[in-house]
């Protein structure tokens, strides 16, 4: 697994930079845009793509565009997602945020041209056929739009200042976090061919897995170090959002934590493909402290 992320890493890192910089536009906007890009992060989205390609005997080199878009659509997710008026965050990936450096209105546009040339760089693959690309850029559009992690962090912030019921919180768990991660599965199979029936069970995989994540998100706002995490601890507390160690406690949280983990190893058990890499992220994943 280390070996196979290390790897794909570095290549992700070339293809998302080197479409950005072999583009032209305004000085201020490259410059935001590589920084957020360049800050480092886990790259678990992409790395998860990927595995799916290689469970399932196809070449991830395939999949690395596709990568490439999700992990700039994440990475203008988070941008946004620590301005001002959204969680009011300073620190990511253990550098000053993107507005902290460029200002506010040049992160609003920085997230905005990730957000749009994500789109472009799955068009111009040429690895993948024209069908490939329709069914990857609609899917795409659903799970990071408004129906997906854009209605999640709706949902995130209506809900500060309120108590809200385990079902509520995990709504807005499986859309901010969930259906990027899901989108990260899904892809991975449109790429390497995998029928419907495959494609629902990695779904559910994805979902549990999602969910586990964002409670191990939430566990580390309140349990890891800044050094680790790259982020503030303490900043779900200082807006009053809704978290499952809120809800339920840090133990009731862990014991949710380990269900959703199951569930997803369960999911993978009739897939006639190597789940071995998938199963290696998944407990990366639950074990994580950054
Ligand atoms: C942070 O995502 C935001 C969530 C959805 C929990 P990651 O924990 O994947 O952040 P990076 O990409 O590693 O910085
Ligand atoms: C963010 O959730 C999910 C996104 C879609 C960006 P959080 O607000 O908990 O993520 P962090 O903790 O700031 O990374
Ligand atoms: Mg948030
Ligand atoms: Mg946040
Ligand atoms: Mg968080």
């Amino acid at each position: 697994m280390d070996i196979f992320q290390q790897n794909y890493k570095q290549k992700l890192e070339e293809t998302m930079i080197g479409y950005v910089q072999a583009k032209e536009m305004p000085s201020t906007i490259k410059e935001a845009m590589v920084y957020s890009l360049q800050a480092g992060g886990k790259r678990i989205r992409p790395v998860l793509l990927l595995a799916v390609i290689e469970g399932f005997k196809k070449d991830p080199k395939l999949g690395l565009k596709t990568a490439a878009a999700l992990e700039m659509i994440h990475t203008y997710s988070l941008i946004h997602d620590d301005l001002p008026s959204m969680d009011d965050d300073d620190l990511r990936r253990g550098k000053p945020t993107n507005h902290k450096v460029f200002g506010e209105a040049m992160a609003i546009l920085a997230g905005d041209g990730l957000l749009t040339h994500s789109f472009g760089l799955i068009a111009e693959d040429p690895l993948i056929t024209s069908d490939q690309k329709v069914k990857l850029i609609g899917l795409l559009a659903r799970f990071a739009g408004p129906e997906g992690m854009v209605g999640g962090q709706v949902a995130d912030i209506e809900g500060e200042n309120k108590k809200l019921s385990v079902e509520e919180l995990e709504t807005i768990h499986v859309h901010k976090t969930g259906k990027l991660l899901i989108f990260s599965v899904l892809a991975g199979a449109v790429i390497a061919g995998a029928d419907e029936e495959e494609q629902t069970m990695l779904e559910r995989f994805a979902y549990h897995i999602g969910l586990a994540f964002q409670i191990q998100d939430d566990i580390l706002d309140i349990e890891g170090t800044e050094e680790l995490i790259g982020k503030r601890i303490g900043s779900d507390e200082s807006k009053q959002k809704s978290t499952y160690p809120g809800l339920l406690t840090i133990d009731g949280a862990k014991k949710k934590l380990q269900f959703h983990f199951d569930e997803a190893l369960d999911s993978l058990n009739g897939l006639d493909m190597d789940t071995g890499l998938l199963k290696q992220i998944s407990h990366l994943i639950v074990n994580r402290n950054h």
